[in-house]
């Protein structure tokens, strides 16, 4: 059978998964679902470019790192600008089909999780929110057990001749990454004196400072909406998800800005 646009793109399956839950039907509810599709589908794409991204640390390869840096920093701004588009729905409509969600809640979203424990910042706890025995807990428990997207970067700066410390190579990987004075003495040597690695480590600031702001929005957006009500998912809402705000994923790049 010939190869057509819908059967690439597998759009008779892809356009059936759309199914409001509310009856009759909200108005509303398709933007939701549509909304929180197209998220897991950029969260697709960054778990798949941001593994790319940890290879070619790994090798040394500035170039790779610094193509797909600038790929998913496009991907996080697209991500946020995104939001404008969810907070035309007023807190309203939103209340005629929000029980209809019952439990469901993006913090259940187990790539997104996947994302955080990639980019090192490792909650165990979080595995407990996907089925017991499923393939989602799988996933995320190898993603808990493997060297984090900082873990790369250290090898990466080994390639430009930096000594990374030995506690912080034998580190427990199932442990968030962490800043380090030696490292940032080290990304201050190479802002002075290797102008190639400088554009990656803006860009990697570029990422960081990206994913902070999706993490604004999103508790800006969830605050219109449902001011300072508990979250499906269970959680206090606002106050839980106000903890994660200015967490960056490479502290070391922030901690050296008034002295690069
Ligand atoms: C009206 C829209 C939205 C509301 C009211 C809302 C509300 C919430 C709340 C209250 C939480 C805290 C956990 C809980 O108790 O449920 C949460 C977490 C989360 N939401 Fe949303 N959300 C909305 C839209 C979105 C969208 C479009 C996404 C994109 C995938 C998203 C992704 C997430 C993620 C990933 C978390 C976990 C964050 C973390 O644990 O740090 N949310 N949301």
């Amino acid at each position: 059978m010939e190869l057509t646009y819908a059967r690439y793109l597998k759009l008779d399956r892809l356009l059936d998964l759309q199914e409001p839950q509310s009856k009759p039907p909200e108005h509303d509810e398709t933007l939701f679902i549509v909304i929180h599709q197209v998220y897991e589908l950029w969260f697709k794409l960054l778990l798949h470019e941001s593994d790319k991204i940890g290879r070619d640390l790994s090798a040394g390869d500035l170039f790779g790192a610094i193509a797909t840096f600038k790929r998913v920093r496009m991907v996080l701004k697209t991500l946020v600008a995104q939001i404008d588009v969810l907070e035309t729905m007023t807190p309203m409509s939103f209340l005629a089909f929000r029980d209809r969600l019952e439990t469901a809640s993006g913090f259940q979203s187990e790539q997104f999780r996947e994302l955080e424990f990639l980019l090192g910042c490792k909650r165990p706890e979080m595995l407990a929110y996907q089925p017991a025995g499923g393939p989602a807990r799988a996933r995320l428990q190898k993603r808990l057990e493997e060297r984090s997207l900082v873990d790369h970067f250290y090898d990466f700066l080994e390639t430009r001749g930096v000594a990374i410390p030995e506690t912080l190579r034998a580190r427990d990987v199932k442990l968030p990454n962490g800043p380090d004075a030696t490292v940032q003495e080290a990304l201050l040597h190479l802002y002075r004196t290797q102008p190639d690695v400088s554009i990656l480590l803006e860009l990697m600031t570029d990422f960081d400072e990206g994913l902070q702001e999706w993490r604004y929005r999103h508790v800006k957006m969830v605050e219109r909406t449902i001011g300072n009500q508990r979250g499906t998912g269970g959680s206090p809402g606002v106050e839980y998800l106000k903890g994660s705000l200015f967490r960056p994923v490479f502290p070391d790049l922030w901690a050296i800005r008034s002295r690069v």
